[in-house]
């Protein structure tokens, strides 16, 4: 089947490998479950990816506060092993479609199971990426209260690293993105505005694809647990191509439905966008007598500007 000009894809009707960045047009959707659909797609195709996976947290009514996340198609609860390893798979298989030099943005938290720690470092090391990073998202009002240990707000987002050779590193963020931290405050997406039960805020991966790619040059961009399409949405407002998996045909119809209107979320690109800005060189501030240190705490810190820069 020629796939070129279809946007929407389902993985009985794909080939291993078939997916190729040239063949993306603007985006592709996939419907299948995602370790399938990333055989069908070719090694070094895509630049970076953002996901949230399913977080297995085998929830019954655990909290008082918040809901509990409930999927369309399945139940988020399987044998912690065979979770575990199934994401040791899809970590691998996202390795083999990165081109080397890309990187990949990875959610997960912290869980607990009979009071033992479950944390994400068990199984990413067991994969082929390179941990370039751990940064706390902190999402101020989210997960359920129970008083078992202090109120858990965070989740951790793990960049992850395809070396370009022996290059362990890679290339240095610019200043405007570095200034950043790697401490990301914002609250989740508000259920009222999107129904799907666990997206990202807009900000998320718009912040991650602004840091990583060149505005210049079109990317790829995949999410492989793609939800409603929030990656997708922040991959096309900036100008790269997509790709995104999900097993549910509602949650990809949702993707499509907010592609469609795509423009009426540019202004969050926006405000994003304007967060990637150095407003005073460090020569600027030394010559002026200002502040030279690396970090001062104020009220508004996500914001802050009073970070050193090079250039
Ligand atoms: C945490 S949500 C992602 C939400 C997304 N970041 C957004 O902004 O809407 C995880 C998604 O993975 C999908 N999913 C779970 N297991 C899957 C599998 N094995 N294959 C494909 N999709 C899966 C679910 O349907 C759900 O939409």
């Amino acid at each position: 089947m020629n796939i070129t000009n279809q946007h929407f894809l389902k993985d009985s009707e794909l080939e291993t490998k078939q997916i190729t960045a040239d063949a993306l047009g603007e985006g592709k959707l996939i419907e299948g479950n995602t370790l399938n659909v990333l055989a069908k797609i070719d090694d070094d195709a895509v630049n970076v990816g953002v996901t949230s996976p399913p977080y297995n947290k085998q929830e019954k009514q655990k909290g008082w506060l918040v809901k509990n996340v409930v999927y369309d198609t399945y139940k988020d609860a399987v044998p912690e092993p065979e979770y575990q390893q199934n994401q040791v798979n899809v970590l691998n298989e996202m390795y083999r479609i990165t081109a080397p030099g890309g990187s990949f943005f990875y959610n997960h938290k912290t869980r607990w199971h009979r009071g033992n720690m479950f944390h994400p470092m068990d199984w990413l090391r067991k994969t082929e990426w390179t941990v370039k990073q751990e940064i706390i998202w902190d999402r101020v009002l989210a997960a359920n209260i129970r008083g078992w240990r202090f109120w858990q707000v965070e989740e951790r987002i793990y960049w992850l690293y395809k070396p370009i050779g022996n290059a362990l590193i890679g290339k240095e963020l610019r200043s405007c993105d570095a200034k950043l931290t790697s401490i990301w405050r914002g609250a989740p997406e508000d259920g009222r505005k999107n129904p799907h039960p666990a997206p990202f805020p807009l900000w998320l991966p718009a912040r991650v694809i602004i840091s990583i790619l060149e505005t210049e040059t079109p990317g790829v961009v995949i999410d492989p647990y793609i939800g409603s399409g929030t990656t997708a949405v922040a991959a096309k407002l900036l100008g790269h191509k997509y790709i995104g998996i999900d097993r549910s045909e509602t949650y990809l119809k949702m993707t499509s439905d907010r592609l469609e209107n795509a423009p009426s979320e540019m202004p969050k690109i926006q405000a994003e966008l304007a967060l990637h800005k150095v407003e005073i060189t460090a020569q600027e501030r030394r010559s002026k007598g200002m502040n030279m240190g690396k970090y001062r705490p104020t009220d508004n810190e996500r914001q802050e500007t009073l970070f050193e820069n090079s250039g």
